[in-house]
């Protein structure tokens, strides 16, 4: 149970976030018993909705969003105490004004969870300030994607900084919140076995694919100025490519574990003007089926616009520039609407330098974050009988089954946890946001310049055809 009491207030109350993601992962740590007793919720938005509006409409959400298992209505009706709702524009700073006369402690802890859209951070940092709700207890939690560039990324961080200090700012993203993404770093760093070829010499190339089969669902003005691009590589893909990458940090505290994430990012080989034909694909999709249903092409979807070139699929081949990686492509690939949903990481090692029998294949590491949370290592064995054929076989770890969890943390609860103890060690820095977008700016320019625009591919296919292109190019193939 934590000792520290706070208001968490999360601005876009109303919104898919805040009912679907984040009051589901508070329901969960109330019932667990995690947050202290005199924490409270606030959810703001700009509907004129009573307390009790709100908690029928974030109870209705919760319901379809929890287990059945794990929802029970008395858990819910003390949870319910917590939450609370204040209608408010953000715009306004008269009303932040209103708000400051409604949070009547100042010595609690006051978490701001800005569940928005990106253009409206500055604003509603510098109201905050003025209406003196910034005060040294308090903490800001902002959403990726930070900005839709490095310039309009540049100034959100600015306007955050001249308001809260970097201690105080945690720039989430969910990625990080996953317990098989946090396994990486214990696997790389708690076992002696992998870092000594964890290497240019002994890895051949890495993967890493997030492939969903959702579409945008009510996402679609969002997603139309977004793509895949700034929507998953900019932050879920690079990170992983960072934890995958990065050195042993010296110690695993917020500070040096993000120092080492940047180098990896300030090494990543920059991609710009006619690179992006060769290193990059971007895809769209078209009419298809997924599970059997019939799926509208992404520009019929709602609020997308017609002839939109928003980029639902993106692939491309990244290398890192340094002693580790030189030369060893990072292959990373993300798309709505594929055949089916599978996040996850090969490390593909390069075949034994001398073979004795005939046949065999490289070993290969599987890290899975989803559906299940895996971690397979292919290994070559002999196969029963007479003579020596080889054939692969697995090392598997079921993380759920090893651990006998009862239930799959969902990201956000642990990162909420973090949020409320000050723990900044799994959200992005202001400099990783800003890296990560130095590298991604000329590739969208190239994108722009050399009119590459998205190839189509129909709903539950596995991406256009280009995608295999990149590695079929090289004698490889994306792990299916
Ligand atoms: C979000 C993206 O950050 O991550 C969504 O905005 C995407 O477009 C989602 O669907 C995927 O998250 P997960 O945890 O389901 O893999």
């Amino acid at each position: 149970v934590l000792t520290v009491p706070c208001d968490m207030l999360v601005f876009g109350g109303t919104g898919d976030l805040a009912l679907h993601k984040l009051l589901p992962a508070l329901y969960h740590l109330h019932r667990d018993g995690r947050l202290a007793a005199q924490t409270r919720i606030l959810a703001l938005a700009r509907q004129p909705l009573s307390r009790a509006d709100y908690q029928s409409l974030a109870e209705r959400r919760c319901r379809a969003q929890v287990a059945r298992a794990d929802f029970d209505t008395a858990t819910w009706q003390s949870f319910a105490e917590r939450l609370d709702y204040f209608a408010m524009d953000v715009s306004q700073s008269a009303d932040f004004g209103r708000l400051a006369k409604r949070l009547d402690s100042h010595e609690r802890v006051q978490v701001y969870y800005l569940a928005t859209a990106p253009d409206l951070f500055e604003d509603i940092a510098a109201h905050l300030a003025t209406a003196g709700l910034a005060g040294p207890l308090s903490r800001i939690v902002l959403e990726k994607p930070i900005g839709h560039s490095l310039d309009s990324a540049k100034a959100i961080n600015a306007a955050i900084g001249a308001v809260f200090d970097e201690s105080r700012v945690f720039r989430i993203d969910h990625y990080l919140g996953k317990e098989t993404v946090q396994n990486l770093m214990a696997l790389r760093f708690a076992n002696a076995l992998f870092e000594p070829i964890w290497r240019a010499g002994h890895i051949d190339h890495v993967q890493i694919s997030v492939c969903e089969t959702l579409g945008v669902e009510n996402r679609g003005a969002y997603y139309d100025r977004s793509g895949a691009m700034r929507d998953m590589l900019q932050n879920h893909l690079l990170q992983l490519l960072c934890l995958v990458a990065m050195e042993a940090p010296v110690r695993f505290d917020a500070e040096a574990v993000r120092d080492e994430k940047l180098k990896v990012l300030q090494a990543l080989k920059p991609i710009h003007g006619l690179d992006v034909q060769d290193t990059t694909v971007r895809g769209q999709y078209v009419a298809g089926k997924i599970g059997g249903q019939e799926v509208p092409a992404y520009y019929f979807e709602k609020n997308v616009d017609n002839d939109s070139d928003t980029e639902t699929f993106v692939a491309l081949h990244a290398e890192i520039d340094n002693w580790r990686w030189a030369g060893v492509p990072f292959y990373l690939r993300t798309g709505k609407r594929l055949a089916k949903k599978s996040s996850e990481i090969v490390i593909q090692f390069k075949p034994v330098p001398h073979r004795l029998f005939n046949g065999g294949e490289a070993n290969c590491l599987l890290i899975r974050l989803q559906p299940e949370e895996r971690i397979s290592l292919q290994l070559m064995a002999k196969a029963p009988g007479k003579g020596m054929r080889l054939e692969p076989v697995e090392l598997d770890l079921n993380l759920a089954q090893a651990f006998q969890q009862k239930r799959r943390w969902d990201a956000y609860e642990r990162l909420l946890l973090d949020v409320i103890e000050g723990d900044s060690t799994l959200f992005m820095r202001r400099d990783e946001v800003e890296a990560a977008w130095s590298w991604i700016d000329p590739i969208l320019r190239g994108w722009h310049e050399y009119y590459q625009s998205p190839r189509p591919y129909p709903a539950g296919s596995s991406g256009p055809e280009q995608a295999h292109g990149l590695l079929e190019r090289h004698g490889r193939a994306w792990h299916e």
